[in-house]
């Protein structure tokens, strides 16, 4: 049957930035296909929120404080799924994101951790977790989660948009690298209506932005976890190094940023 091919039965799945939006939504997408979770950030009380759900769906979860910008604390984060679980199968790395800034109000430092964190972070995460996958499970998937801004110019992201970019090459690189074993594909995010966005952004801006989108409508969270289990599973056997736009259409970015003039 294809619908097995979406199932995740009996494997280990670990989300970073899983305490809220699109991370806790891949999260409970995958244990609804099968997986037990590791959620990991750094809020607790998000995290085993999250976790609580999973085990809501007959799964079992592990909350795991992480701040994936600390290089000791991925290794910690490996080193608690392993040892709770005894094998690791997917790893999605969705923790990310930036504020909108001016490229020339930007610091050195401010540029530097937007690509630390949206691009750094997942590469050395996935350099940790690869080897165990192979080592527990045989094999492995990793699922990237970047943006729209990857592509698209978005004034006002220069940091977050190369870094993303980055993160789109890091994931064919990546897979050449590590196929047959491992498959590591990227989801491109358009714009999501999540609660972050409905608190910045006047219902104005939400409506205009809807309009921008072919398909008539911001992205649900749904939407990115869908495409994220699919690329999970093995239903996505036979693709690597990919890198799927979930956007509505939108050719351009729906919302831009006003940047003051030189
Ligand atoms: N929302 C969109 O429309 C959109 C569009 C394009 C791309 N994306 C991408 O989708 C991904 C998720 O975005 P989102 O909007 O769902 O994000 P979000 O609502 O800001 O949630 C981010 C999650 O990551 C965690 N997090 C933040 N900093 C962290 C750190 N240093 N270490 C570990 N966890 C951390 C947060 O929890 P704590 O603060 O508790 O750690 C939270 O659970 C990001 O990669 C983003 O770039 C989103």
């Amino acid at each position: 049957m294809i619908l097995d091919q979406f199932r995740l039965t009996g494997q280990v799945a670990l989300v970073t930035g899983s305490g809220q939006s699109i991370g806790e939504d891949i999260a409970l997408a995958l244990a609804e296909a099968g997986a037990d979770v590791v959620v990991a950030a750094r809020t607790q009380a998000a995290i085993d929120d999250t976790a609580a759900k999973v085990r809501e769906r007959g799964r079992d979860a592990l909350a795991v404080r992480c701040d994936v910008m600390e290089s000791d604390q991925l290794e910690e984060l490996v080193a608690a799924t392993v040892g709770r679980f005894g094998r690791l199968d997917v790893l999605v790395n969705n923790a990310g994101g930036s504020f909108p800034k001016p490229a020339l109000e930007m610091s050195e430092r401010a540029f530097e951790k937007v690509v630390r964190f949206n691009l750094t972070s997942p590469f050395l995460l996935t350099r940790l977790a690869v080897p165990h996958m192979v080592q527990t499970a045989g094999r492995g998937v990793v699922v990237n989660i970047s943006s729209g801004a990857s592509q698209q110019a978005v004034g006002g992201m220069v940091a977050y948009g190369a870094a993303k970019a980055g993160l789109n090459q890091m994931t064919r690189i990546l897979a050449r690298e590590f196929a047959p074993k491992v498959r590591v594909n990227a989801v491109v995010v358009g714009q999501i209506l999540t609660d972050g966005a409905r608190s910045v952004l006047s219902e104005d801006m939400l409506d205009q932005a809807a309009h921008a989108i072919p398909l008539g409508r911001l992205g649900d969270v749904r939407d990115i976890a869908a495409c994220t289990l699919f690329l999970a599973s093995p239903a996505s056997a036979w693709i690597t190094g990919r890198v799927f736009e979930v956007d509505g259409g939108a050719d351009a970015a729906p919302l831009e940023f006003p940047i003051p003039a030189l």
